[in-house]
């Protein structure tokens, strides 16, 4: 990985700068805030899809620099199987975030962001979004990604964050953990829609993983959330979860879960009043792949 990674900076240091120490970084951040330029932050875990490159362009119109990071956390896998399959195209991302326009890189080594250790674990008030939905089926899931995301913050300090509407509890986390770190007012967090291929797929780095007729498949996640869009109405809502969930079963997904909730809490919702906004989430394996997705519905 080291010659890749050589090589590719050498042909791209005029263009973006790729970083691999947290000192490095910060000393050519102040260079920026010196200037008063604002700083906009992607922060990713690599195997990038035109979903980042959404990020990065959003970022790139509002901000005068631009940076990603790349960091494949393994405080945020709960399953150690996972965090070994997660797919890695370092070379291919890097040329991605090139002819992006992306400024800045950073590819820290896991002694970057963890200098005490990937164990040393700290414990961050997350409330109930820590142990439903994905905190319930991904005990401890969360609080890594807070680990992480919590150092890169400190690193980086941008002025912009961009996040992806795709891990629509993630965002919430994270909004709770700039919370946390007294950062609300110099911390902007926006949050990006989920892209999608044609056939409804949202887009993520697991579908990579994806064979065949799992691909073929994988777009029922999309017609469930359409499904509990068109189904929906005032009243009781448990009919139209099971229904849901049944769709996803008959095309051979295992469910975790089918939610409907609040888009501003995230609490389940069972009895709807029609007027409140409300999200409806799916998490569900096909084969050993797992994939999310989510949808605003009214
Ligand atoms: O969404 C991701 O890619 C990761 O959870 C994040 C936010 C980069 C933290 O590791």
């Amino acid at each position: 990985m080291n010659s890749i990674y050589e090589r590719v900076s050498d042909i791209n240091r005029t263009k973006m700068i790729i970083f691999k120490t947290a000192s490095d970084l910060g000393h050519q951040l102040d260079k920026y805030r010196q200037k008063g330029q604002a700083i906009g932050f992607a922060p990713t875990m690599g195997a990038l899809h035109d979903g980042h490159l959404s990020l990065l362009k959003t970022s790139k119109s509002q901000n005068q620099v631009t940076l990603c990071s790349i960091f494949v956390n393994p405080a945020q896998f709960n399953d150690p199987k996972d965090f070994k399959k997660y797919p890695s195209t370092l070379e291919q991302d890097i040329y991605k975030l090139e002819t992006g326009g992306c400024d800045l890189l950073f590819l820290p080594p896991v002694e970057e962001i963890y200098p005490d250790g990937v164990t040393e674990k700290k414990h961050y008030d997350l409330g109930y979004l820590d142990t439903m939905l994905e905190g319930k089926f991904r005990p401890g899931h969360f609080q890594g990604v807070c680990m992480a995301v919590e150092r890169l913050l400190e690193i980086v300090l941008p002025d912009n964050l961009y996040l992806g509407q795709k891990d629509f509890q993630q965002c919430m986390v994270i909004k709770r953990l700039i919370q946390l770190m007294g950062k609300e007012n110099k911390i902007h967090t926006n949050i990006c829609p989920i892209l999608r291929e044609q056939d409804g797929l949202a887009m993520s780095s697991r579908n990579m993983r994806l064979i065949g007729e799992q691909r073929a498949k994988a777009a029922a996640l999309y017609e469930t959330l359409n499904f509990l869009k068109q189904n929906l109405n005032k009243g009781s809502l448990s009919d139209l979860k099971k229904e849901a969930t049944t769709l996803l079963q008959e095309k051979n997904f295992k469910p975790d879960y089918v939610e409907i909730a609040n888009a501003k809490t995230l609490r389940p919702i069972n009895e709807w009043d029609s007027r409140t906004n409300i999200v409806g989430l799916v998490a569900a394996y096909i084969g050993d792949v797992r994939l999310i997705d989510n949808m605003i519905l009214n």
